[in-house]
């Protein structure tokens, strides 16, 4: 059984998967551990859809029709990033996008290729399975950063079961179009998916290991 340490480190966002199925029964059991995650108060501030086969197919060419009709995306007051992005956050967001487009050997210039890679988040890059993460909109920072905690839980329990997961923002675009797809109650807001599967190992943009800051950069210990 790995460790936490090592499950830490073995994930990384999968964007190429096989297409071998994830059972109902495994979802249940990632959910299953997921759910003893912390929360202030304990308030469990999430909610998870997860849908395969024609209930993702439908998702995907939902966004499809949407962004297509509204290229700017439904992520309205709550956008992916702060715009403008500061330093150092945007030179780490830049070098991650160089990294991951080398890896696909998609030049800068090539703009139309690049906009069909991000287009293959909409198709869970062919996971059997997605997950959006739902949260009451009545909730402020604090039960956001639950839920992440929430969403890394899950995203460490399919490590440990050999499953890989891509948390997906970029559903966020078309969150409300899924939100009424989904007939969720008006105090709900979608904020993000993430693709479930098993990685394609022999997808090069799977080699992607992103650099992190050292810790002396992050972190400072005092009175020790
Ligand atoms: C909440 C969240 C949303 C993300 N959304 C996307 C996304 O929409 N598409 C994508 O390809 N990667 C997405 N990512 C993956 C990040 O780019 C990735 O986590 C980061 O570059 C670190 O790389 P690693 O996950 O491989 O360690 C997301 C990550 C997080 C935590």
């Amino acid at each position: 059984m790995p460790t936490v340490t090592e499950l830490l480190q073995a994930r990384t966002s999968i964007r190429a998967f096989t297409d071998e199925p994830v059972g109902e029964e495994e979802v249940r059991q990632v959910l299953e551990a997921a759910r003893w995650s912390p929360s202030g108060g304990n308030l469990q501030p999430w909610k998870v859809i997860v849908v395969a086969g024609e209930a993702k197919d439908e998702v995907s060419a939902l966004a499809q029709q949407t962004l297509a009709a509204n290229p700017f995306g439904e992520a309205g007051e709550h956008a992916i990033y702060p715009q403008p992005l500061g330093e150092p956050f945007r030179t780490r967001r830049f070098q991650v996008g160089e990294e991951m487009y080398a890896l696909l050997g998609i030049p800068r210039e090539d703009k139309v290729a690049r906009l069909q890679h991000l287009a293959r988040n909409y198709a869970f890059f062919d996971a059997p399975v997605g997950l959006f993460f739902v949260i009451d909109r009545q909730m402020g920072h604090g039960q956001w950063a639950h839920l992440g905690m929430f969403m890394q839980s899950v995203a460490l329990v399919a490590q440990e079961r050999g499953l890989s997961t891509c948390m997906q923002e970029s559903w966020a675009m078309v969150r409300e179009s899924l939100h009424a797809h989904f007939g969720l109650p008006a105090e709900d807001l979608l904020y993000c998916g993430m693709a479930l599967g098993y990685a394609d190992e022999d997808a090069p943009v799977n080699r992607l290991r992103s650099a992190r800051a050292e810790v002396a950069e992050f972190a400072e210990l005092r009175g020790f």
